[in-house]
C-alpha cells in the first residue's frame, strides 16, 4: 500500500515490465482495481471488513486471477480520499475504483471520477447526492444512501408510538443527511422533533454533555447516527449515565454493527436500528455467505462485509457479461441484479442507487454474545430521484 520510493534504476526496470505487461500493468483480459478504504482512524475496521467482503467474492467467482487489485488508504480525509484517487487513475491507470467509506470522501471524489470516466462502484458512504442531485453514470451504489436508511425508520418509529425524538449525529455529511430524512419522514407522520444536537466528527471523545441534554428534554425516544469507534463510545456513555433506563435508543444500524457490538456489551441490549443487513436473516443466499465468510475469516459477517462482498460481485458480473476497460464497466455495472445475502439487490436505472429491503432489529442477549432480533422489514426501498440527471 505504501510502496517506499525505488531508486531510479530499478523504477525504470519496474516501468519497461509495466510496459510489456500492456496499459496500466495488466495482461489483455484482466481488470485492474482501486481499492479506496480507510486503513486509519476512526473506521478502520469498517474498511478492513469491506475489503473482506469484496476478496470473498472474488475468491468465490473463480476469477481472482483477472483482477489486479491495488489498495489506497482514505485515512477518512476527504483531501487524502481525492489524492488517492487522482493517483490510483493518473498513474496505476485502475480501469475502476471501489469502495469509499465517508459520504465526506465521496463528496470529495465524485467530481474527479466523473470527469475522468472512471466507474466508481460505492461500497458504503451513502452520500445522498452521489446519487441524486450530483449523480452520474460513472458512479454506482451497492450500499445504501443516508436518506434510503433513515426515512423509513421515521415511519417505523411513529407506527411503533414514538411521538417524540431528540436527534444526535456526527456533524459531517452523513449525520447531516441522516437526520434530515429522519426528521422529515417522523414529522410527516406526526412526531416532533424536540431537540438536535451535531457532534464534532471523530474527536468527541465524551458524549455526556450532549446526552445530558437530550435526556433533559423528556423525549419518547432519541434517534442517532453514529459508526464505527463513535458508535462504541456513544452506546457505552448512553448506559453509563443512566439514560439507558428512561430513553430507548434508536438509530442507523451501524449504531449496533455485529462488527462491534461486541465491544459495546450489555449496554447495547434493547437497542432497535435500521439498516440494509442483519446477519441473523434467515436465507439460504445469507446463510451460504455467513458459511464462507466465517470459513475465511474465523468470525460473523456485518453489513460491511456484505457491502465489500457485492461490491465485488457487482464488478465480477459485469465483467462476466463481457465489459472490458472503464466505459464498458460503467455501463454493464449499473445493470447487475441478484438475491445476495442481504435479500434482492438492483441497481435503480434513475439514480444508480441500489434498491433493496431495510431491516429493523433490536439488538439482544444471544447464546453465543449479542445478536440481532429482527422485528420488522421494510421491501424494496428506492431512494428518491432526487434531482438525478444522467
Ligand atoms: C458515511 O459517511 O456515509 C457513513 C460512514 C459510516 C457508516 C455509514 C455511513 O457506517
Amino acid at each position: 500500500m505504501f510502496e517506499k520510493l525505488k531508486p531510479l534504476s530499478v523504477r525504470a526496470t519496474l516501468a519497461a515490465c509495466v510496459m510489456a505487461a500492456g496499459v496500466g500493468g495488466v495482461n489483455a483480459g484482466e481488470t485492474k482495481v482501486g481499492l479506496l478504504l480507510p486503513y486509519v482512524g476512526v473506521y478502520a475496521a469498517l474498511g478492513n471488513e469491506i475489503d473482506a467482503g469484496f476478496t470473498l467474492a472474488l475468491e468465490e467467482s473463480g476469477m481472482a486471477g483477472d483482477f489486479v487489485i491495488v489498495r489506497e488508504d482514505t485515512e477518512v480525509k476527504p483531501p487524502v480520499g481525492l489524492a488517492k484517487a487522482r493517483k490510483l487513475v493518473l498513474e496505476d491507470e485502475v480501469d475502476v475504483i471501489v469502495g469509499i467509506v465517508s459520504s465526506g470522501v465521496l463528496g470529495a471524489v465524485r467530481d474527479f471520477v466523473d470527469g475522468a470516466q472512471v466507474p466508481l462502484i460505492v461500497a458504503n458512504a451513502g452520500n445522498n447526492d452521489a446519487t441524486g442531485s450530483r449523480c452520474s453514470k460513472y458512479v454506482a451504489r451497492v450500499s445504501f444512501s443516508n436518506a434510503q436508511i433513515n426515512r423509513p425508520m421515521g415511519q417505523w418509529l411513529y407506527d411503533s408510538g414514538v411521538r417524540t425524538a431528540y436527534t444526535m449525529a456526527s456533524d459531517y455529511a452523513a449525520g447531516h443527511q441522516t437526520m434530515a430524512a429522519f426528521s422529515e419522514a417522523f414529522i410527516a407522520a406526526g412526531g416532533e422533533i424536540v431537540g438536535a444536537e451535531f457532534t464534532p466528527f471523530g474527536k468527541t471523545k465524551d458524549f455526556g454533555p450532549y446526552l445530558s441534554k437530550a435526556s433533559a428534554a423528556k423525549p419518547d425516544a432519541i434517534y442517532v447516527f453514529y459508526a464505527g469507534g463513535e458508535a462504541i463510545s456513544f452506546v457505552k456513555q448512553y448506559a453509563s449515565l443512566g439514560i439507558k433506563g428512561d430513553i430507548p435508543l434508536y438509530g442507523s444500524g451501524f449504531l449496533t454493527s455485529p462488527l462491534y457490538v461486541a465491544a459495546e456489551g450489555p449496554a447495547a441490549e434493547g437497542v432497535v436500528t435500521g439498516a440494509h443487513y442483519a446477519p441473523t436473516l434467515d436465507i439460504p443466499e445469507n446463510n451460504a455467505f455467513k458459511a464462507a465468510f466465517i470459513a475465511k475469516t474465523g468470525k460473523a459477517p456485518s453489513e460491511f462485509a456484505v457491502q465489500g462482498y457485492d461490491a465485488g460481485r457487482v464488478l465480477v458480473e459485469a465483467v462476466k457479461s463481457g465489459a472490458s476497460g472503464r466505459e464498458a464497466i460503467a455501463t454493464a455495472m449499473s445493470k447487475v441484479a441478484y438475491t445476495g445475502p442481504r435479500g434482492a439487490l438492483s441497481i435503480d436505472p434513475a439514480t444508480n442507487n441500489v434498491v433493496q429491503n431495510i431491516y429493523v432489529y433490536e439488538t439482544v442477549a444471544g447464546d453465543n454474545g449479542l445478536t440481532q432480533k429482527l422485528i420488522g422489514q421494510i421491501d424494496n426501498v428506492a431512494d428518491a430521484v432526487n434531482g438525478c440527471q444522467f
